[in-house]
């Protein structure tokens, strides 16, 4: 225990997760660190949990993005929650969020912080903080995240720091810690290259704050990694193709400009992808680092990544740990508003490579919502890198369930999270799209000829011509572009009965 808490006076203040969890009030705000399931409460939320199963007490609860094991479920379940922002993954979460019994704000992952400190979003009354250690001064030594938890530090009435065991107290010196103060005086982010140190590794903390200290020793949960597939294997080989035709005309080199790619099984299979073709000191400015991140930097492709969080499989985890020192000084973690900087993702020219629900004709994009009403996870980072970003990159299947029934390439988008002002190239396991310098009606051909299912681009063809015929700089048939979503709703297919006579 000496070695966790360095300072004298918190030593009186170490609490069991079920007391700590009854410090919170009905009708309190939480913010506790977790980012992608790394770095999250693992022992007070899930105590808070069990508390709310026995009690009619529900708190609105911050986060980085999102938590990791059952925390989010069992909050749901036991109706523990009044509000959740900004992000989430869980499917009992999301279900009651659809429901409306839970209100969730889905926000801008760079945006959390800055609400908080512009007091556009009150204060939290608790911050819950996961730790590797407490320094001399009373200070957190953060784990695999940092998230917002310095922000939460800073605001907070009060802290409970979570201990974990299971992160080994030589896990520093990949933590950077900075924030760019209050507005009118704001500062400069002075990040010219993701390798850049710019603050200290620790968050301070007012130790008169911290209202109880609580050990665990529950490991992050794992990520899970999913093998490429046919459909993620052919998004990746148009995407390389892509750059390397970009390195051929000039406007990149091998080292292609910092990267940042979204989780999940396409960003994987691109980032495995890079591994294979010619590039050379690759570079990522993300948000998240993933299995593909380490395997880069381990066939000596990727020189340097920095984000927000570390969310590994298993196995990766204890690759990390055994070989922490060559790793040590390839990587950094910084506050999500850093890693997620507007003003950073400009300066430095981040490629960034994000999933979408659906597309349509003009190059919007929804991220987040089915059939332009249900929630599914949160728009994330992926606003912050697009608007933001040097090329901005989505990616989808062209079609998906049995007999390809859903089209991901549409006449109009059901919810728009980025405007087609914010896109550049869209890929699909068909064929990729380049949007830069085209005009509306120019983007609507190419997304359809090359993106498109091919069961649906006669379909597309069509809406699109018939739509012009109607004039407009961005022609519309208004009565008939959402109609292939309420088509799914009803008959479970998207495809038009002229279309299934021919198949
Ligand atoms: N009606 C019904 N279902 C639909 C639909 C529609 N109109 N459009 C899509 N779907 C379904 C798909 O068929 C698929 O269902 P399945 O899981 O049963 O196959 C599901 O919606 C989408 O999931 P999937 O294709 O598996 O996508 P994914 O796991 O690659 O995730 C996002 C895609 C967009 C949900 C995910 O990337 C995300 O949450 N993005 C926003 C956050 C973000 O970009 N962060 C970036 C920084 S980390």
């Amino acid at each position: 225990m000496l070695e966790r808490i360095r300072f004298e006076n918190y030593k009186d203040k170490i609490i069991t997760a079920t007391q700590a969890a009854l410090l919170f009030e009905d009708g309190m705000t939480i913010g506790s660190s977790g980012f992608t399931k790394a770095g999250d409460s693992k022992a007070v939320l899930p105590a808070f949990a069990a508390r709310a199963q026995n009690e009619n007490i529900a708190v609105t609860l911050i986060t980085g993005a999102s938590l990791g094991h059952t925390t989010d479920s069992d909050l749901a379940g036991a109706h523990a929650l009044n509000k959740r922002m900004p992000f989430q993954v869980d499917p009992v979460l999301r279900k009651e969020i659809n429901k409306g019994t839970i209100l969730f704000i889905d926000q801008h992952l760079s945006e959390t912080a800055e609400l908080l400190a512009n007091g556009h979003i009150p204060a939290m009354d608790y911050a819950v903080i996961e730790a590797s250690a407490i320094d001399e001064n009373g200070y957190i030594i953060p784990t695999t995240s940092i998230g917002n938890s310095v922000t939460f530090a800073q605001l907070s009435k009060k802290i409970i720091i979570e201990i974990n065991t299971s992160v080994p107290v030589s896990f520093t010196g990949i933590h950077d810690i900075f924030l760019p103060g209050e507005y009118p005086d704001r500062k400069i982010i002075p990040i010219v290259k993701p390798c850049t140190y710019i603050g200290v590794d620790y968050i301070t903390v007012d130790p008169e704050k911290v209202a109880g200290i609580v050990f665990t020793e529950l490991p992050d949960s794992p990520a899970e990694v999913t093998a490429p597939d046919e459909k993620t294997i052919a998004i990746a080989a148009h995407l390389v193709k892509f750059f390397e035709k970009e390195i051929t005309a000039g406007r990149l080199t091998q080292a292609l400009m910092p990267l940042q790619a979204g989780i999940g099984k396409v960003a994987n299979a691109v980032l495995s992808g890079l591994s294979k073709g010619d590039f050379k000191n690759l570079t990522m400015y993300s948000e998240v680092l993933q299995d593909s991140t380490f395997e880069l930097i381990d066939n000596g492709k990727m020189n340097f990544a920095s984000a927000s969080s570390i969310t590994v499989s298993n196995e990766c985890h204890k690759k990390i740990l055994n070989n922490f020192d060559f790793y040590k000084d390839k990587i950094v973690l910084r506050p999500q508003n850093i890693s997620n900087s507007p003003e950073v993702i400009r300066r430095l020219g981040v490629i960034a490579i994000n999933t979408a629900i659906e597309f349509d004709i003009y190059g919007n994009v929804n991220s987040t919502h089915i059939s332009g009403t249900k929630m599914m996870n949160g728009i994330g980072g992926s606003g912050d890198f697009a608007r933001n970003a040097y090329l901005s990159i989505f990616v989808t299947q062209a079609a998906s369930k049995d007999g390809n029934s859903i089209s991901h390439v549409l006449p109009m988008v059901s919810h728009t999270d980025h405007t087609e002002h914010d896109v550049d190239i869209l890929v699909t396991d068909q064929g990729l799209a380049d949007l830069r310098s085209l005009a509306p009606r120019e983007r609507a051909r190419v997304i359809i000829e090359n993106c498109a299912h091919p069961e649906y681009k006669e379909e597309l063809r069509s809406y699109f011509e018939r739509a012009c015929e109607r004039e407009g700089h961005t022609p519309h048939i208004l009565e008939e572009a959402l109609s292939w979503h309420q088509q799914y709703i009803n008959s479970g297919t998207m495809k038009k009965a002229s279309v299934l006579q021919t198949i």
